[in-house]
């Protein structure tokens, strides 16, 4: 079986295909741009297919699925920052929408009958009153950035190339990720970051934090890689699935974990450039959906996952 990804070179794919490799009988081939920093594949070089091209050229994407003909797609590439959503709207538009566009139309083309997995967000339900969490599939959609409308244009452009042209498509609205491999523009990536540079002695032993109220759900990328094969496997076509732990944990109690996982003591001080003009108080997903159609669960803890992002960060800093 010949299975597709793109966005290899985030930590979705690169987990992702760390699984696919050990199924047996798979072949991989993956898709990235020329400029991709190629650092995060490296592990993978000579284990799987790669496909060089943007999103963007239509050409490149069409030759890719060509060549490649495949039975399964996990479509992860995508401008995926919201808060660059709002410095660039319209790249975030051609990469999300007009991108997978070109990916559809070369599956239409080339491979009509493969599974296709689209990667949708959290961020689509935009604000979300706390009486309406955990959130289900069926809470209305009113994103609140052009990140997230640019992913209710994918879901829907997706559902309709299943309705209309009786492809297998389905689609994750994922909450946070979290995991190794990731960059520090999350929280937890910022609290496990700073205290592995005290730690090494490059910064004062005081931990800038920001709000500590807001519950967000987070699963560890390598439990989400799991979900995704399971769900394109056993899922069904035309459908919507929550990605999420199902879990809300409060920011300030991550803190206290990496403090508690810290090698030295620090101080925890807010920092009024890390507020936020206003922080929804709890997202929360409900996953019932996806366990029951795949028998998913998430097995990795918040303190595993602390203690794996703390020791990615201090490897990090060791190889600087
Ligand atoms: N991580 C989360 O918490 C989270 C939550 C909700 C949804 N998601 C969704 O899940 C997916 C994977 O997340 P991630 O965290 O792994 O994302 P990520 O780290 O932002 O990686 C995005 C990937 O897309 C590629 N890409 C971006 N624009 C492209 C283009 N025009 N043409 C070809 N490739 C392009 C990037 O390549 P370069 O290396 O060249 O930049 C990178 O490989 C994304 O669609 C994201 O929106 C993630």
């Amino acid at each position: 079986m010949r299975v597709f990804i793109t966005g290899i070179t985030g930590p979705v794919g690169s987990f992702l295909a760390d699984h696919l490799l050990t199924i047996p009988g798979l072949e991989l081939h993956v898709f990235k741009r020329w400029r991709s920093d190629p650092r995060p594949i490296e592990h993978l070089i000579g284990r799987v297919t790669i496909h060089e091209g943007d999103l963007e050229d239509a050409f490149a994407v069409d030759t890719a699925v060509r060549t490649a003909a495949p039975h399964r797609v996990f479509h992860l590439a995508a401008q995926s920052y919201p808060s660059a959503s709002w410095q660039a709207p319209v790249l975030t538009m051609r990469a999300n929408v007009e991108g997978t566009l070109n990916l559809l139309e070369a599956l239409r083309r080339h491979a009509p009958h493969a599974r296709i997995h689209l990667a949708g967000t959290s961020a689509q339900y935009g604000t979300v009153h706390p009486d309406s969490v955990p959130i289900r599939e069926d809470h209305p959609m009113r994103p609140g950035s052009p990140y997230g409308v640019s992913k209710v244009a994918m879901e829907l452009s997706g559902l309709q190339y299943h309705d209309n042209f009786g492809m297998h498509v389905l689609v994750t609205r994922s909450f946070n990720h979290v995991g190794p491999r990731q960059g520090d523009r999350c929280s937890i990536q910022t609290f496990c970051r700073q205290m592995a540079e005290i730690e090494a002695g490059r910064q004062p032993p005081i931990l800038h934090v920001g709000n500590l109220e807001p519950r967000r759900d987070f699963t560890h990328t390598r439990d989400v890689a799991r979900a995704l094969w399971l769900l394109l496997e056993h899922g069904n076509p035309g459908e919507v699935y929550n990605l999420c732990s199902g879990r809300a944990t409060r920011i300030g109690d991550i803190v206290d974990l990496v403090v508690a996982r810290g090698r030295v003591p620090v101080e925890v001080r807010q920092d009024p450039a890390r507020l936020r003009p206003s922080d929804e108080p709890i997202l929360q997903g409900d996953n019932s959906k996806l366990c029951a159609a795949t028998g998913w669960q998430p097995t990795i803890s918040m303190e595993e996952i602390v203690e794996e992002v703390l020791d990615y960060w201090r490897a990090q800093l060791s190889c600087r």
